[in-house]
């Protein structure tokens, strides 16, 4: 009885403390030597011994590995201008940063290690030293719950705040200023393609969503938006609805004018505590409370902006397409589905992540293509695949490369087996590009969108286009920083060099995506490596003849059943 009691208390205290690990923001210790260790083993070769961003390992990297020194941290929970806290550094470096190579520690490091590695880097800047304050941290009192209500007000503020010129119009990172960024250290940089929440380097909850806007990003050019980055800075909501209109009038009466104007003085006695605010100066308990409700407004606004951006990604980041999600083309009777035929909503795309090609020189460290997603239907003699993929820009051959000359343009490559391997463990061609095993390629360039090439390859660098062409029919869009390719041929061709399908046969499949803004070219691009899919086996024979089938069987089962019961009988 009595152990049962410690060991409730043990439990109770535990999870106490679990709760209050959990929910109390740590500082980190002082910096020592354990967290200079720690850091010249697992940090230095991209951060630099320095903290300078130049570690061996750097040279490749883009984004660069952070520079320590100036002091700039691109996610935060405190305002802008502010540095981060201890327990952000300790975040980001347990969880990484994804879409770029900065790992998470959580498991490589132990949280006492990763402490004293936060107190380390801390030491690169004198910043870190010098503050007398803890830093202001973003409040997340009042969050606004999502509701499609809210996620319409965000989405008039996504315009209004000219999210949409950097981020596009549904949030792709298609912008029209997006191909012209750099960051602080002149690097190229490329605003983050809000629908694929799992490329957020510091989180997609609408939580971290808020505080990247409130905060900014600290050493990129996507700016923090405060309160005079809203319309109407200081005002209620009613106020700015008024001013709104009287700014909309055609003529003013006086007592108008007289409103409108004093209407101007408050957003200016507004954007002034602010400026204030930010150098300082300590405020009139009045200058507080103005601050206050100005601010109410503004963070109201930001949560129905998170909220927006929040609607824009799928919950999660869809599953690759192997096991169950392996791609399966439906079968149809009759035609095929058009490029824009509604059919294609029916269907679930498949989810085939790109990564890097890093094997053979020209390398690309740094992917810009996610993935493809992929749909597809056949019918008794042909195949329709939809191939969809984000790319921000879009690149025609307009810029060339500047070491080989060539044209710079988007494209992709799906690649085939010539010969479908006999079975999961029978040999498939080398994944890049074929080897002794050659594969056949379907090759599609911006250039040229309607038209895809057939190719015979023994090797990455080792493609041939094919002499006989089959009669591939192609079509292509590229809308709000999304491609969109449609190709549709024959299950069967008379070419041997050719790829030929048949319904219920696991056939291996790869893509290659260049996204030519981003320099991919030859074997600079994004890879898969092989994938599986399988044309569906006809349901419809099945359905239509064998439901009768089973019926006359057990019909007939039930006859004799009976019969023998009965003879039974007749005989006892
Ligand atoms: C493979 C290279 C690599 C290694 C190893 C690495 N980092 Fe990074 N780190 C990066 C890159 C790249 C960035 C910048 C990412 C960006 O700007 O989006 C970064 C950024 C950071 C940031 C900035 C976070 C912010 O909010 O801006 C911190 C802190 C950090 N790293 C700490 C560490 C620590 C501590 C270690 C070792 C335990 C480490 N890194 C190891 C590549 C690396
Ligand atoms: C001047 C261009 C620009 C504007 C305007 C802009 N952004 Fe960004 N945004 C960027 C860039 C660049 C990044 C990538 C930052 C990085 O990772 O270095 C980014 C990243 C983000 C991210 C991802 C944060 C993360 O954790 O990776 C979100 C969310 C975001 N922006 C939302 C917004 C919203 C909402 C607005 C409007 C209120 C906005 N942005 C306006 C350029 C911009």
């Amino acid at each position: 009885m009595r152990n049962k009691n410690v060991v409730s208390l043990l439990i109770l205290v535990l999870g106490t403390l679990g709760i209050l690990a959990l929910t109390h923001a740590q500082n980190a210790p002082e910096a020592s030597e354990k967290g200079k260790e720690v850091y010249e083993q697992s940090c230095a070769h991209c951060h630099g011994t320095e903290g300078r961003g130049d570690g061996a390992a750097a040279e490749n990297l883009l984004p660069q590995p952070r520079d320590f020194t100036r002091g700039l941290y691109k996610i935060r929970s405190t305002e802008s201008g502010e540095l981060p806290t201890d327990q952000d550094l300790f975040d980001i470096i347990t969880e990484g940063m994804p879409g770029s190579s900065m790992p998470g520690w959580e498991t490589a490091l132990s949280a006492n290690e990763r402490w004293e590695v936060v107190a380390y880097i801390k030491t690169f800047h004198s910043g870190f030293k010098e503050r007398e304050a803890p830093p202001r941290e973003i409040s997340l009192e009042g969050k606004i719950p999502f509701s499609e209500e809210s996620v319409e007000i965000g989405k008039g503020l996504y315009t209004e705040l000219g999210c949409v010129e950097c981020h596009g119009n549904v949030g792709r990172g298609d912008g029209t200023s997006a191909p012209t960024l750099t960051d602080a250290w002149n690097f190229q940089t490329w605003p983050a393609n809000l629908t694929q929440g799992w490329t957020y380097r510091g989180g997609s909850d609408t939580e971290d969503i808020f505080k990247r806007f409130i905060g900014g990003i600290a050493g990129s050019p996507m700016p923090a938006f405060e309160g005079d980055s809203f319309l109407h800075f200081g005002l209620t909501s009613e106020e700015s609805k008024r001013l709104t209109e009287l700014e909309n009038m055609d003529e003013m009466t006086e007592a108008d004018e007289e409103a409108s104007n004093q209407f101007y003085e408050k957003m200016d006695e507004a954007v002034n505590i602010a400026l204030n605010r930010v150098e300082g100066v300590e405020l009139s308990a009045a200058e507080q409370q103005l601050y206050d409700n100005a601010m109410k407004v503004v963070y109201e606004k930001s949560w129905h902006l998170a909220n927006y951006v929040k609607s824009l990604m799928p919950e999660e980041r869809p599953e690759p397409a192997i096991g169950n999600n392996v791609l399966r083309s439906q079968y149809i009777q009759g035609e095929l589905p058009t490029i824009d035929d509604a059919a294609w909503e029916t269907s679930e795309a498949r989810y085939f992540p790109l990564v890097g090609q890093i094997v053979v020189e020209p390398r690309q460290f740094n992917p810009t293509i996610d993935a493809v997603n992929v749909k597809s239907f056949y019918n008794d003699t042909e195949v329709v695949f939809l191939f969809i993929w984000d790319d921000r820009t879009y690149t025609t051959g307009d810029e060339t490369d500047e070491t080989t000359g060539k044209p710079l343009e988007d494209a992709l490559a799906v690649q085939f087996p010539v010969k479908v391997p006999q079975g999961p463990t029978a040999p498939k061609p080398y994944f890049l590009g074929g080897g002794r095993l050659p594969v056949y390629l379907w090759h599609w360039k911006a250039s040229a969108p309607e038209q895809v090439t057939e190719l015979t390859a023994k090797g990455i660098n080792a493609a041939e286009v094919q002499e006989v062409q089959a009669d591939l029919q192609v079509k292509s869009t590229y809308t709000d920083g999304q491609y969109k390719l449609w190709v549709k041929r024959a299950l069967k061709t008379e070419d041997k060099k050719d790829l030929q399908l048949e319904s219920g046969v696991f056939v291996p499949i790869a893509f290659s995506a260049w996204d030519g803004s981003n320099g991919d070219i030859d074997t600079k691009r994004t890879i898969t490596s092989w994938y599986t899919f399988v044309l569906e086996p006809v349901p419809s024979s099945r359905r239509f003849i064998y439901p009768p089938l089973i019926a006359i069987l057990s019909f007939g089962l039930l006859v004799g059943l009976r019969a023998a019961v009965q003879r039974r009988n007749s005989v006892s």
